[in-house]
This record gives C-alpha cells, structure tokens and sequence, in this order.
C-alpha cells in the first residue's frame, strides 16, 4: 500500500467489542509505512488495553484531555493528521459527532480536525438498523465525513446481520483508495506503455468486416491509471465506440490486425512496459473485395477464404529485452489456467490476465471484470469482481512488483 507510506493517521478507539481488531489495523499501517497515534474512549479501555497501542503504534496512546499533569492539545493533533479514523465507532459516538457533542478528547480531536475524517461503525444490528443511528450517519455523511461500510455476519450478540466493524485489511483498502486518488504515486513517472485495445476489424469488402464485440472498455480503464501513476501512454485501439481525450494518452486509431501489428511493432521498440488488452481477429479474408460483393441468381452458399493473422503479442514476445514487460490477456472456456500458463509460455508474456467467462458482469462490453493472473513461474493471485478501474490498478501493482 504505497499509498500510505509517510501518512499520518490518528486512530479514534470508541468502546465496542470490534476494538480488538483495531491492534490488527495498527500493525497493517505501520507496516504500509503510515505514522499513526491512537485516541481511546475511556470505554475503549476496557475493550483492548492501550499499552498494546502504544506498543503496535510506537507513540503513546491519548486517553483523555489531560494525561497526568500534561494537556493533549487536540488542536495540534487535529491539525497534525492526513486523515482521521473513528474504527470502531459506536452509536453513541456517531451521536456524539453528530450533534457536536465534546466531552472526551476523541471529539474534541474530530472537531478540530481540518483533515478527512473516515469512520467504521461497529454496533449490533438493532442499533445499527435504528432509525436515530441512520439519521446520525447520513447528517455525518452530508458534513463531508466518510463511511467504511460495516459488514454483515454473526455479531458479538450472537444475533447475525449488518453492524460488524469492516476487517481491518478493509479499512486499510478504504484509506488506500482514497490517498491513491487525491494524490496518486507517481510510480510509472518516466515510463512508455503501450497498450493494445478494442477488436480489429478484417474486411470482407468496403461494407463489411470480421471483427467481434470487444469495447476497449479494459485498455481505456488501463491507459487512465498509468496516467494516474505519471506514465506516458500510447493507445494501439482498434474501432471502438469509445471518447478517449486526456493529456498522456495518445491514440493511434487502426482498423485491421495488420494495422495494429504494424503500430504496436515500432512502438514497443521504444516502450518499457505493453499491455496486450486487444482481441485481435485470429484470421482475415484472403482477399478483400474491392467493391461491394452483391449476391448472384441462385447462389445459396458462399465461402470466404480466411487467412491467419500474425500474432502481435508473440512478435512483441520476441522481440522483448529483459527491462520490458509484456503483459497479455486469456479468454477461456476450457481448462482456463493449463491454457493461460501455455499461451503466457508461447507468447513470451511476464505474466496473463486470466478474464472469467463464468460471472456475470464480466467481460466483453461490462464496465466490471473479474480476473486471475497467471505469472510465469505458475503462481496465480485470484482477484474478485471488481469495476475495471480497480482491474486496471491490481494489474498495474503486478506490473510495478516486475519492474
Ligand atoms: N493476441 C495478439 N495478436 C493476435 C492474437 C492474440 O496480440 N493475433 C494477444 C491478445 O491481445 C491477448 C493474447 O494474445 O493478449 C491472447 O489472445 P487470445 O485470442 O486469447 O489467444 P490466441 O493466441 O488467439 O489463442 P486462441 O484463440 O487459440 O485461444
């Protein structure tokens, strides 16, 4: 989670039964590298014991407005943090915040804190489905704050539904999300990818073409991220419905498989990482009829001579030095992994995006997918259904992890 490396977070403990995932949460952003300092309710103390805080976060844990003869200036702290975390928050405290109720140090930190504020509520199903505590959240939510959904399950009351505090690989997700958009690492800065998308289109005559359903939807949602990440694109897209216009993409429109060869060809020579998203025509008519082929008297069949169109990938696999990345796509229907590992093989890719043909709203056309990378060693990350977007950005992870 580069992200989060160098943030500083404080941590608001509120007293529910979820406080023991807040050790768990601690530890997972020391480890992405955030500075973080905890804020416990008194209430919170009886649910995990701050020396383990202190101990996880190696800053002391703040109790209340006074520790000792010491005064914690909630001002500062407000001031000092990227962003502010209430996990777990209980009803009473979402109440709290509401209203702008400031009887302990954690909200009196949450109202004079300049920064984003996120909160996890962590309750029972009855108070979380309590028309009070809906009420409260949705005046938090209109105050600009930012909920981590809690998740459904059995709760602590052994009744089972919504109000569990979200894990703490969740909450970390959640932050991740959110720094990465305000102000995305620059890690592709410097960096050339070429990115084949969209079908090609193979003419039969001046009117009609072989080609298939393939929007480009995956490649867009690739070349958006690099630029996000500070790299230069360079957009091989064959015919595609899509608007695609923003400073560092550039698009080279082609129509055939023979086109996109042509243009991918030169570019990979000066390029650091491709990303093979096109679905190439895997044949072409022999001959393409000049003028339109009209139909004749009595004719009931008729047959297109199609040949085999060069595979881009495997030509860009060949030509591929040691400080280039390849990366292709797989759409399978029998034994997806055994078939992905051998065209990963046979093409010369780093690793392959394996595209599930089994879920709904993946695929050709949707604005999800869902995906396996295959590498070349044979181990494979698994990965939910997710918008294409968040495909592109765990692929473009993998691809930073090669380089
Ligand atoms: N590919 C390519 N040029 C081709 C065919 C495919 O660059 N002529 C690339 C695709 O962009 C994708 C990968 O190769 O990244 C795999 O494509 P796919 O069509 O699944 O593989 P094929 O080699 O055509 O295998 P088959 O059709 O037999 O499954």
């Amino acid at each position: 989670m580069k992200s989060l490396a160098g943030k500083k977070i404080i941590l608001g403990i509120t007293g529910s039964i979820a406080a023991y995932k807040a050790a768990f949460f601690v530890r997972l952003l020391v480890k992405s590298g955030a500075e973080v300092k905890v804020l416990m309710t008194e209430s919170a103390t009886t649910f995990i014991s701050p020396l383990t805080l202190s101990t996880l976060s190696k800053h002391p844990v703040i109790t209340g407005i006074a520790d000792g003869d010491e005064w914690s200036n909630h001002v500062e702290l407000g001031l000092w943090a990227d962003a502010l975390v209430i996990a777990p928050a209980t009803a009473n405290t979402l109440a709290k915040m509401a209203n702008g109720i400031c009887d302990n140090i954690l909200n009196a930190v949450y109202l004079s804190a300049r920064c984003p504020v996120f909160f996890a509520p962590g309750m029972d199903l009855d108070m979380w489905t309590h028309p009070s505590t809906q009420a409260n959240i949705q005046k938090l939510l209109d105050y600009g704050n930012r909920m981590i959904e809690p998740e459904s399950g059995e709760l602590a009351s052994g009744l089972i539904g919504k109000g569990r505090m979200a894990e703490p690989e969740n909450l970390v997700k959640a932050l991740d999300d959110f720094f990465r958009k305000v102000s995305p690492s620059q890690t592709l800065a410097g960096k050339t990818v070429l990115i084949t998308a969209g079908p090609t289109y193979e003419p039969i005559d001046p009117v009609r073409f072989i080609g298939n359903h393939s929007s480009g939807k995956m490649g867009k949602a690739l070349a958006e991220k690099v630029v996000e990440r500070g790299g230069q694109v360079k957009l091989v897209l064959g015919p595609s419905k899509l608007d695609i216009s923003q400073p560092g993409i550039e698009v080279i429109r082609i129509t055939t498989a023979l086109e996109m060869l042509a243009a991918a060809r030169e570019i990979f020579a000066q390029a650091d990482i491709a990303i093979m998203a096109a679905a190439v025509a895997d044949f072409r008519p022999k001959f393409a009829a000049k003028e339109k082929i009209k139909k004749k008297t009595g004719e009931e069949e008729m047959t297109i001579e199609l040949v085999k169109n060069p595979d881009i990938a495997a030509t860009l696999g060949k030509m591929k030095t040691k400080d280039q990345v390849l990366v292709g796509f797989a759409l399978e229907t029998e034994k997806p992994l055994v078939n992905a590992s051998r065209k990963l093989a046979k093409k010369g890719f780093d690793f392959i995006v394996l595209n599930s043909l089994k879920d709904e709203g993946a695929g050709f056309n949707h604005d999800t997918n869902r995906i396996t990378l295959v590498f070349k060693d044979n181990k494979i990350k698994e990965f939910q259904l997710k918008s294409k977007l968040d495909v592109a950005d765990d692929i473009l992870d993998a691809i930073e992890q090669i380089i």
